[in-house]
Parts: structure tokens; sequence; C-alpha cells
């Protein structure tokens, strides 16, 4: 057996230390062999050499993630949402040169014992992996098939990016997703989990989320984190990083700005909220 069979996983911390604090507090009430982060250190929150320093003194394995990698200019933000590029540009102003190395030097893979590979995005692409979202069911195959394929012999990937926690499973040739909070994983099938995110949640519950993976035991958790975050959003909004109308709850905001688009009104009143 590896050194390593509990592995805490944890995703898109985007530079919310409060989340992140809370989350490795209770990873460490739960004794893992690793933490493996996969990807997006930084982006849209304002704490990221702080959240980077954590990461480091936790010995966490890093995996690089697209905002890691806009940050330290290896990819551009062309791509990325005028509150995703504005976050980019504020981040890199405020790392010195020992983050943004550090940020430079993550692998976009990892392979953790040749039995848990680790991507922020997908396994498939051979290239700019960090930036395809594994969030319909062809992508999820594409993935599915690298794994199974894969020289390593892991039966399980571990991705982030898509802010979303699930348990996606192949069996028999058909894959589905299992949405129970605890998975006891089959030997004969193959697993794409991910453990959603720390720091930047796209829904209305902002608990951090993350997965506690035991490969001796075969066992996946989904872990809720509880941690005020009104500290990080009012910290992102004084620095102007904050979405337009992000004071209010998602659905009014999102009935808002289709109004608001509807009558071409969007972005001069964004610009005049930021
Ligand atoms: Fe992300």
């Amino acid at each position: 057996m590896g050194l390593i069979v509990k592995l805490a996983l944890i995703s898109d911390v985007h530079a919310n230390l409060e989340a992140l604090e809370a989350t490795l507090a209770d990873i460490a009430r739960r004794s893992p062999d690793r933490i493996v982060c996969l990807g997006d250190i930084v982006g849209y929150n304002t704490n990221p050499a702080e959240c980077i320093a954590l990461l480091r003194q936790v010995d966490c394995l890093c995996i690089a993630g697209n905002h890691d990698r806009a940050v330290c200019g290896e990819i551009t933000t062309e791509t990325f949402s005028d509150v995703a590029a504005r976050a980019v540009a504020w981040t890199r102003r405020r790392l010195g040169a020992d983050a943004i190395d550090f940020l430079r030097g993550l692998p976009l893979k990892a392979n953790i014992e040749d039995k848990v590979l680790a991507v922020h995005g997908a396994l498939h692409p051979e290239s700019g992996c960090e930036t395809v979202r594994l969030d319909s069911d062809d992508r999820r195959l594409l993935s599915f098939e690298a794994l199974v394929a894969h020289p390593s012999g892991a039966r399980i990937c571990a991705f982030g990016h898509t802010h979303r926690h699930g348990v996606y499973e192949l069996r028999g040739g058909r894959a589905r997703l299992r949405p129970e909070d605890e998975v006891v994983l089959d030997d004969a099938a193959y697993y794409l989990v991910n453990p959603g995110t720390v720091g930047e949640p796209r829904t209305r519950d902002w608990r951090a989320t993350y997965m506690m993976l035991d490969t001796a035991r075969r066992i996946v958790t989904v872990r809720y984190v509880t941690y005020d975050a009104a500290v990080p959003f009012a910290k992102t909004r004084k620095a102007g990083l904050a979405p337009a109308f992000s004071y209010l709850p998602v659905p009014v905001r999102d009935a808002l700005k289709r109004g608001l688009r509807a009558v071409g009104l969007y972005e001069p009143v964004k610009r005049l909220t930021r």
C-alpha cells in the first residue's frame, strides 16, 4: 500500500481566506495524509497572497487552475468575464515575485501514487485542460475515456473548475451522477470526482465544500463548511472586484440583468454601480 491513503480534495479557493481557514480547520480534524488543491487558488477575492502562503504551509499538492495561469501570464484573460479579468489584473499587482513563481511552477496534472489523477478542468485534452469545463455528459465521457486509457491504471480523476461538487461513476459502459454525500467506490468502476468550491460559490448556498477520499476504504465524502461569507464579500466590494448588483439575491440580480439588457442599459448601469 502507498503512503497516501486519506486525501482531502479542495478546489477553487479563489483567494477567499475566511473560507480557506474554515475549510483547513475542518480538514485538520480528519487528519488526511495529503491535501490536494485542484486549482484556482487566486481570483475573484482579495487575499491571494495569504491563501498561497497558507496552502504552502500545509504542504498542499497544488494543481494549476486557469486563474492561477492567467495571473502569472501563462494564458490570457480573453475568454474571462469582466469580473474575472479585473480580479486577475488586481491580483497580479498584489503578488510578490515568489508567489508568482509558485503559481507559474504548478503542474497541470498530477498522478498520486497511480491511484488518483488530479486536474483542474478536465483530463482529456492534450493542451488547455485547465480551461475545459466538465459540465456536460459528452465532456465527462471524454475524460472518462482518458481515465480508462491512462497508463497509470488509476480509476479516480479529481477535478474542479465548475464550482459544483459531484461524484460521477462509469460502470458497465454507462456514466451516472452519484448524488449521495457519501459514496462507496466500486472496484470495477471509474470515477470523476469534483469537491466543488471553497471560496467562490455559484449557487445561493455559500458554504465551502470539499471532499475526503479514503483510497483504502474506498469511500468519498462531501463535506460542507460554514463560515462568515459576509467578510470576504465586503472586502471584494471595497476592492471593486464584486460583480455588479452583487448585494442582491441571485434570482433578483439575474432578473434585473435581463431587464436592463433588454433595454440596452446593462453596461451603463453596471459602470455606475461598480
Ligand atoms: Fe474557478
